[in-house]
């Protein structure tokens, strides 16, 4: 599938972003090997340790409706910048597979990167 499409989905789910504590936006959306799409905003608490990241409720979306196998995930913030995943969502996508492609994007281009790129020597049970 087309990165765009993705992307456009990703900044979709963006504007549903629960931002109080940092008012920075994430949205994701994540293409399974399906052909379906799993899209996440960050979600943040009070109690700030409780934030959940964008890229992990894409995946908790897919993998609570039964999909383990996944293609790319793009990623978008307000931030202006390429916004790469955090160390714990990475961690968490590594479960999953580390062929996975994530593109990232800054408004005016997008940046691919294998998951096995962005977290090498990965600690998995697989
Ligand atoms: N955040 C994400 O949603 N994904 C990332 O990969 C980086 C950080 C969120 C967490 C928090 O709500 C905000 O960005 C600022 O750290």
């Amino acid at each position: 599938m087309n990165h765009d499409i993705l992307v456009k989905k990703a900044k979709e789910a963006m504007a549903n972003a629960y931002v109080k504590y940092s008012n920075f936006k994430v949205g994701a959306a994540l293409l399974t090997k399906s052909g379906n799409i799993y899209t996440g905003c960050n979600i943040e608490n009070a109690s700030y340790g409780a934030t959940i990241c964008a890229e992990r409720v894409a995946y908790t979306k897919a993998i609570s409706e039964g999909e383990k196998e996944f293609e790319a995930i793009a990623v978008v913030s307000s931030g202006g910048f390429q916004t790469y995943p955090c160390g714990i969502c990475r961690q968490f996508m590594a479960e999953f597979g580390l062929d996975i492609q994530v593109v990232l994007e800054d408004g005016e281009g997008t940046r691919v990167h294998t998951l096995k790129e962005l977290l090498p020597e990965a600690f998995t049970t697989y």
